[in-house]
């Protein structure tokens, strides 16, 4: 016997449709680079396919094609479409580098969000020979093509065809079902299809060759054509201009957003945080409003994060406390550490449990033991710092040479007296205490007191310059 079709492994290849203008973004920049929750929509699509098993994944390239292949990494196969003769001639084009006995899934490189499970349902409905579709109602259907189905009073008569919104007539107009672009096909089906499309030339008020227009076809030819209704129009939102690019980023924020208040979290406003990346936040956290998260991040149990902080692929320990208007980056910070206000934690900074770094410090390249503090109004670079150190306010590293980089060395139980300069290489051993105002251009040894500054001098019974006076 064999196995129900949904659990048959389909051959699927996909093709992605890439190669037009994208006019109506008014951007320099291609438009399926414009990224969502910070990655380019082309790349959503990619990522998805190879979900999917694709056992390859053809990009159709016209416009920009150069650039489009630099910024992506993907394994795919680029097809070039010279002339942007319409979406029907650019799956074309995609043909012959297909198996015969592949299942086509075609993808718009402008429509970035549909699921796992949307897609694995298309491509199985075409497994039997059928022409699988993928639509939906949208409230405002705008300029996307309409479903015309066959009269039936629940609105589920078999689909006849698509019409685009220029060619279609008032009627037409007033369909809310909408045409996605999602499609799967046999390829030797498609293939027969498209090759008869162009032949002749195209009827439509756009001169194109439409991919559209297999449906009707199919139709005619007495093939069944199924129609995949999407559950969320975001899955199938299609971005032309910049008010799309928007409208669909807010939406797929709010599924972020939501996702990580199922798992626990608590968001001031999900309105006002932003998601840009893989984000795993552990529950009881909480996350202030105008919040953004970017790239790798990883937020512990019980962490709260003040409002106005970025915080970009740094893995964050339970119970941390991140107050408002901090950018950390490339960070790890360990459990019940406390950053900021106004911190900025540069690449390469690790710091330890309990460790507490205040308002106006930076660090880069530096790691703090535990409990050590930097409570104000400092720079530690290339520096390592033991536990239990306090470090002044006004404490800077001067690392840098104006050709070279130095460490500063510091032991445990260290205190740096405020307004103190560290002139690297240097170390400062177990114990020893930096008098404030200091400037050190050599090591201190264990237990030690560093004095570098100008002994204080008081003049008796000097006559200030007194304005009053003349
Ligand atoms: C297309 C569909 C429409 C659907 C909508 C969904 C057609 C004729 N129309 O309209 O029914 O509702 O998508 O978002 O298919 N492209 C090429 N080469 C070309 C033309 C287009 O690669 O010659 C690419 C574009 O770069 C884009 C995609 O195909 O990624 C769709 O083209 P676009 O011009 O955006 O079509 P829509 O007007 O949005
Ligand atoms: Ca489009």
């Amino acid at each position: 016997m064999s196995p129900p079709m949904s659990q048959q492994t389909l051959q699927i290849e996909a093709v992605v449709l890439a190669a037009g203008r994208g006019t109506r973004m008014r951007s320099n920049l291609h438009k399926v680079l414009h990224p969502v929750a910070g990655k380019p929509m082309l790349h959503w699509v990619l990522d998805r396919a190879a979900e999917l098993g694709a056992k390859r994944t053809h990009v159709v390239v016209g416009h920009q094609a150069e650039t489009v292949k630099a910024a992506t990494p993907h394994a795919v196969e680029w097809v070039l479409q010279e002339e942007q003769l319409g979406t029907g001639h650019a799956v074309l084009q995609a043909l012959p580098g297909v198996d015969d006995d592949s299942i086509v899934l075609v993808l718009y490189g402008d429509v970035p969000m549909a699921s796992f499970e949307l897609l694995d349902e298309c491509t199985r409905a075409a497994a039997d020979g059928s022409v699988a579709l993928v639509t939906a109602d949208f409230q405002d259907p705008a300029q996307l093509g309409r479903i015309v189905r066959a009269e039936q009073p629940d609105g589920n008569g078999d689909i006849l065809s698509i019409v685009e919104f220029a060619d279609a007539t008032d009627a037409e107009k007033a369909i809310c079902e909408i045409n996605s672009g999602i499609m799967a096909v046999g390829a030797k089906r498609l293939r027969h299809m498209l090759t008869e499309l162009s032949k002749v030339p195209p009827e439509n008020n756009n001169g194109e060759y439409y991919l559209t227009t297999v449906i009707e076809d199919a139709v005619r030819d007495g093939i069944t054509v199924r129609g995949i209704r999407a559950a969320r129009e975001e899955e199938v939102t299609g971005v032309n201009d910049r008010i799309q690019l928007a409208q669909l980023e807010r939406a797929v924020q709010r599924q972020l957003a939501e996702g990580l208040m199922r798992d626990g979290v608590t968001l001031a406003d999900p309105a006002r945080l932003d998601i840009r990346g893989a984000v795993s936040v552990g529950s009881d956290s909480f996350i202030d409003a105008n919040v953004v998260l970017e790239g790798e991040v990883s937020l512990g149990a019980s962490v709260q994060v003040g409002s106005g902080c970025v915080i970009r692929d740094s893995r964050i320990g339970d119970g941390v406390t991140v107050h408002p208007n901090t950018l950390i980056d490339g960070a790890d910070i360990a459990a019940n550490a406390s950053v900021g206000p106004f911190a900025r934690i540069r690449p390469g900074t690790q710091l330890a449990e309990g460790v507490k770094i205040g308002n106006f410090v930076e660090t880069k390249k530096t790691t703090m033991g535990k409990d050590s503090k930097a409570s104000h109004l400092t720079y530690l670079g290339d520096a390592t710092v033991g536990a239990d150190c306090n470090i002044g306010a006004g404490t800077v590293t001067c690392n840098y040479d104006g050709v070279n980089k130095h460490r500063t060395d510091i032991g445990d139980d260290v205190f740096v007296g405020t307004n103190s300069t560290l002139v690297a290489p240097i170390s400062l051993g177990n114990g020893s205490f930096v008098a404030a105002g200091s400037t050190l251009t050599s090591d201190l040894g264990e237990q030690d007191l560093g004095v570098g500054r100008g002994k204080q001098r008081n003049i008796k019974g000097w006559t200030r310059p007194d304005r009053r006076r003349k």
